[in-house]
């Protein structure tokens, strides 16, 4: 059983030291543990030039076009049978890093993209994709903040874990945690965390065992937090349409209304908004993700005839004209 524990805190500081805290509870369980310091390796930033995707549709398989350690990266997270990333909250999110993780971890490394890619490599070289993409992994996250600007850090966090969809099995974070080393019940808190991690992780590499290569057809939760306003993912964060008791889950994608149920709110999926409203929609849900893939295949496939297109040619070189880009002074010769 392998623990894999990431932070995207300053060296040694509050991050590090939690997610060291969740990892020795982890190795006290019998778990083999692993910790990076993020801002210790080479990550750019993704800059959508889309060779994951146009890779993955062309079944050419996993491409990026940075040359940096996330490849790397990638490898020691499938490796891993759980993964915990601890990051410092940042104007109530997560870090500019850890989205940049996220960016990374996007289209390239998603389910339903993987599954399209999967079967048509199959088909025509007869080798798909590398088995250990497809597996499950239990993915736990922790904001640490230094006030209490937070409640858009949890979904932040999930987000990362639905391009591979992983299992969330524990997302919250800690408000005015400066001196959190000193605040037993956190440290308590994030024991337990590690422990949690361990036991979902055994749960679901024996779950994985049972299943159909390269489908992980596996949609059971193995949360292990409170629940969420959101009773499908856990989330606590909703895009209202203004004016109306219309809703989007922002994590699961699914659409419905916000009802106060014995005095507290609770999200309700609407079936007869087609497609969002519908359970196998929901962008967490391998139905969903396939759905999503299919989606983006057939998109790409049509942007890249409409790059030969006269007029598409045109418009693109008239506003190209309109002002050039100033360059950067630290790049200027
Ligand atoms: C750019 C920036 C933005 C921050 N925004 C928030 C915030 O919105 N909410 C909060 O609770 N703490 C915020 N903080 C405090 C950090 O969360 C805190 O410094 C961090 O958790 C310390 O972690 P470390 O010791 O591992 O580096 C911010 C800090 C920085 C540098």
């Amino acid at each position: 059983m392998k623990i894999l524990g990431i932070s995207t805190g300053t060296k040694n500081g509050n991050n590090d030291t939690m997610c060291r805290v969740a990892l020795e509870a982890a190795k006290e369980m019998g778990a083999e543990i692993e910790f990076i310091h993020a801002f210790d390796w080479n990550f750019d930033f993704c800059t959508g030039c889309v060779a994951c995707s146009r890779g993955l549709v062309m079944g050419k398989g996993m491409v990026c076009s940075r040359k940096d350690d996330y490849a790397a990266f990638y490898e020691k997270l499938i490796e891993a049978d759980g993964v915990l990333f601890v990051d410092p909250i940042f104007e109530s999110g997560a870090t500019g890093l850890f989205h940049t993780l996220c960016d990374r971890m996007g289209p390239g490394h998603d389910t339903g993209l993987l599954m399209g890619a999967h079967f048509q490599m199959l088909e025509k070289t007869g080798k798909g994709l590398d088995k250990r993409y497809f597996n499950q992994k239990a993915i736990s996250f922790v904001g640490i903040g230094g006030s209490d600007w937070a409640v858009r850090v949890e979904t932040d966090h999930a987000m990362l874990a639905m391009s591979p969809d992983w299992k969330v099995i524990n997302n919250e974070f800690f408000s005015w945690s400066k001196d959190i080393i000193m605040q037993d019940d956190k440290i308590e808190r994030m024991k337990e965390i590690g422990r949690n991690l361990v036991e979902a992780a055994a749960e679901i590499a024996k779950d994985n065992e049972g299943m159909e290569f390269p489908i992980a057809e596996n949609n059971k939760s193995y949360w292990k937090g409170v629940e969420g306003a959101c009773p499908h993912c856990h989330s606590n964060n909703f895009y209202i349409f203004p004016g109306t008791t219309h809703v989007v889950c922002e994590l699961c994608g699914l659409e419905g209304t916000l009802e106060i149920v014995d005095g507290a709110f609770k999200f309700k999926n609407d079936p007869s908004i087609v497609p969002n409203g519908q359970l196998e929609h929901a962008h967490d849900l391998v139905s969903g993700k396939k759905a999503h893939g299919d989606d983006i295949f057939e998109n790409e496939g049509r942007l890249m005839n409409l790059f030969k297109d006269e007029e598409f040619k045109r418009r693109k070189a008239y506003y190209t004209a309109v002002v050039e880009p100033t360059p950067s002074p630290s790049k200027e010769a």
